[in-house]
């Protein structure tokens, strides 16, 4: 797939503004695995205390801002993944001064404005959509800065990424034509999920398991009305990503149901499955079937579809199964494998994207 035109000005830096993103996933990873006890050499950065906020500003917030602002096309909101970025550095040196928590908050902003230009641009549901997913994750940037313990503003980390997929899938939707009522009842998912959020302040269980129902609602609505419930009879690529899509939503159901049914849980089994279905089930099963696409319009570069990209996705959700089986039967090795496996689908995942990439850029014809 080649790049198209306007995706390809000012390219260059923007791999540069990407980095730091990489570099917090690869640290939060690092830190996940020494949350769940694995001896390894502890770096010189507090990355297992910072592994959720490494995660969710400085790695996806940083991409998720470059993707915005690439689509926008307006210099000032680069500003977004560059501020993302630049917390994650700052977390990463152990957040001096509080830096670090302050940048990722100027990086939700900085979202926040980029989607108020977008919706003076634009003014549609699901656009209005997403940009209540940029105000989450500032609601719980700002919360963290208030000095909320990251289990109380993980759900609003979680809100941001949900609303901003489902956000993009309910403008798909359009193409299938989804009925008035259907979509009246997405948007009361979602306005019940923002409920679910705000009640957390005055009674945490309550408003957990408020955003379990919202989250689950929000799953059954997309295995039902999303089009990849026709693209997946399809072939290659367009198969790849819908399977992608539908397997994310089971998770994302699962996340719900496990909120609804635990509440407010502060840590253990039962909060490390219901985070991890959301973030890892859910999210990196949208990002494995969009990276082909959002590679190219955002670096330039092609990321030719290959049958192998079938072995990360499955990967992920066999050892997430088992992390989850785990976390609720109290099983420890079951809980360590199935994490440091699920490490392994994130490294695969880049690996294979990397080789594709490669192998777009020297087809066989073009060697020597
Ligand atoms: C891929 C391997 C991963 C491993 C091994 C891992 C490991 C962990 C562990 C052990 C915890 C603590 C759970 C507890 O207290 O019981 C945790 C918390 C958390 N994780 Fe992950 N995780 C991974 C991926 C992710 C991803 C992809 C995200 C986000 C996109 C994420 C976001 C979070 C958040 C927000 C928390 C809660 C905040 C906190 O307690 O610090 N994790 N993770």
């Amino acid at each position: 797939m080649s790049p198209p035109e306007p995706a390809r000005r000012g390219r260059g830096a923007r791999l540069p503004l990407l980095l730091p993103g990489m570099l917090a996933l690869l640290a939060a990873l690092w830190g996940g695995l020494l949350r769940l006890g694995w001896e390894l050499p502890a770096p010189p950065t507090p990355v297992a205390a910072f592994h959720g906020p490494l995660m969710v500003a400085g790695f996806l917030g940083t991409v998720i801002g470059m993707e915005r602002a690439v689509a926008l096309g307006r210099a000032w909101a680069y500003l977004a993944p560059l501020t993302s970025g630049l917390g994650a550095l700052a977390l990463l040196a152990g957040s001096p001064a509080g830096s670090g928590p302050l940048l990722t908050t100027a990086g939700s902003l900085a979202l926040v404005l980029v989607f108020a230009a977008v919706l003076r641009r634009q003014t549609a549901s699901f656009t209005v959509v997403m940009a209540l997913g940029a105000v989450a994750w500032l609601g719980g940037q700002v919360l963290w800065l208030a000095g909320w313990p990251p289990f109380r503003v993980a759900l609003w980390w979680a809100a941001f990424l949900v609303l901003t997929i489902a956000g993009e899938r309910l403008e798909l939707s359009r193409v299938v034509q989804v009925p008035a009522a259907a979509r009246a009842a997405f948007l009361g998912a979602v306005v019940l999920l923002l409920a679910g959020l705000a009640l957390t302040a005055a009674d945490f269980d309550a408003g957990v398991r408020t955003v379990g129902a919202a989250l689950l609602a929000l799953s059954l609505w997309l295995v039902r009305h999303d089009i990849a419930r026709r693209t997946v009879r399809q072939h290659g690529l367009t198969r790849f990503i819908a399977v992608c899509l539908l397997s994310g939503y089971a998770w994302l159901g699962a996340g719900g149901l496990l909120a609804l049914v635990y509440g407010g849980v502060a840590a253990g089994g039962p909060y490390d499955a219901m985070l991890h279905a959301l973030f890892l089930g859910f999210v990196f099963a949208m990002i494995f079937g969009h990276a082909p696409i959002i590679l190219p319009a955002v670096l330039g570069i092609t990321v030719g579809f290959r049958r192998a990209f079938y072995a990360h996705l499955v990967l992920l959700h066999a050892t997430l199964a088992l992390r989850v089986a785990g976390d609720l039967l109290g099983w420890t090795p079951g809980r360590r494998w199935g994490g440091v496996l699920n490490v392994a689908a994130l490294l695969l995942f880049a690996a294979s994207t990397v080789a594709s990439a490669l192998s777009a850029r020297h087809p066989p014809s073009a060697r020597p």
